[in-house]
């Protein structure tokens, strides 16, 4: 006979976000490109999206999104066990932007590293979290999503500049305490179509050189069209698969969070899903696509806008390079 306790159970405490103060409407890009705003927003519902400064970077705006995750969950960072930041535009290859920020915070000798896994990156690190929580390894793990995609954008390509935008948010992942608990985690990849969203140079096959930077190999590019019917295949199936593992259906679900990469792939996703747009919650409109930190983002902007009662699920679904989706179940708890 041992003492038996309830399983542990991993929940986010607190979250935070950092948006960069720079706007850029598509007013503005109309004048650097040939593009429209009526052509934005009836293809992707954005109107405008947030531009890091020259000297503002992944480690900086995902510093700030950890203070006001910490700030959110009432505890300090000496508290943490463990930084996990999603980015597919850290501040160097090597090192981590994980060991920058775990330098910023001031909370040396914590293991700290980069997922990429491009949008659904954060996806992946709550995953992970939950995992080492639940496994009894540690108490409070920082988990981070910071993208400065503009340093990567080719402002000459129309097809692409005009997506994405920057940002970063952050999420306590702990044993205790009040939050959201993350019950189900759903995650899937395809290599074999890993040339479909890419940045080709930079790395190790393609290294810098006059070359690589004539050809633009370090430039973001993605076959648009192409990805977004495996945008709405693979989302769809992926909130179906977690909604199926948590034992729920589509009508018990109060928000729909999705990856904010355009507002028909969300139209469409909420129709596969029989959810009504209204129970989507957006942020393509300010904010555009800021890749993994998208779904991070609208989920701290929808904690802080609604108050969410005990039992509330909410689903957040991803999907991008990689190609890589994702979706994960989260219900309204108390501490
Ligand atoms: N302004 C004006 N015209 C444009 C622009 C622009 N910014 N961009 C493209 N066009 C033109 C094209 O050249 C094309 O013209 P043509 O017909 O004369 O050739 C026309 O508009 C239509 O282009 P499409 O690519 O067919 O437009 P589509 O309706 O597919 O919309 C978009 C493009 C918005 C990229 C869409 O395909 C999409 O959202 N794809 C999915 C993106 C996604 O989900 N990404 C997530 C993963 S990204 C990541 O992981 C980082």
């Amino acid at each position: 006979m041992g003492n038996s306790h309830p399983p542990r159970k991993a929940r986010l405490i607190g979250t935070g976000s950092d948006l960069p103060e720079r706007v850029l409407k598509n007013e503005d890009l109309e004048k650097i490109i040939d593009t429209s705003d009526e052509w934005i927003v009836t293809r992707t519902g954005m109107k405008e999206r947030r531009i890091a400064g020259i000297n503002e970077f992944p480690s900086d705006m995902g510093y700030e999104a950890a203070k006001k995750a910490l700030e959110a969950a009432h505890i300090t960072s000496d508290h943490l066990d463990l930084i996990l930041v999603a980015t597919m535009t850290p501040d160097y290859i090597s090192p981590s932007t994980g060991a920058i920020i775990q330098a910023k915070l001031g909370c040396q000798q914590i293991p700290a590293l980069d997922i990429q896994a491009s949008c659904t990156g954060y996806l992946y690190g709550l995953s992970m979290a939950k995992a080492y929580i639940e496994s009894g390894m540690y108490q409070n793990i920082l988990v981070i999503a910071s993208e400065k995609m503009s340093a990567f954008l080719d402002y000459k390509d129309r097809t692409t500049c005009v997506l994405f935008g920057d940002g970063a948010s952050a999420a306590i992942i702990s044993h205790q305490g009040e939050g959201l608990s993350l019950d189900t985690v759903c995650l899937g990849a395809d290599g074999e179509l890993a040339e479909l969203v890419i940045i080709p140079g930079g790395g190790s096959k393609n290294p810098a050189s006059h070359k690589s930077v004539e050809e633009g190999l370090h430039y973001f590019k993605m076959t648009g069209k192409e990805v977004f019917k495996h945008a709405v295949r693979r989302m769809g199936a992926a909130a179906k698969e977690c909604l199926e593992k948590a034992g729920l259906d589509e009508s018990q679900m109060s928000w729909l969070v999705p990856h904010q990469a355009n507002r028909r792939i969300m139209e469409a996703m909420a129709k596969n899903l029989n959810l009504s747009i209204e129970k989507v919650y957006q942020t393509v409109h300010k904010y555009g696509n800021t890749s993994s930190s998208s779904v991070a983002i609208a989920l701290d902007e929808l904690v802080q806008e609604h108050v969410l009662h005990e039992g509330e699920h909410l689903l957040l679904v991803a999907f991008g390079g990689g190609l890589t989706w994702g979706a994960a179940l989260l219900t309204k708890i108390k501490g």
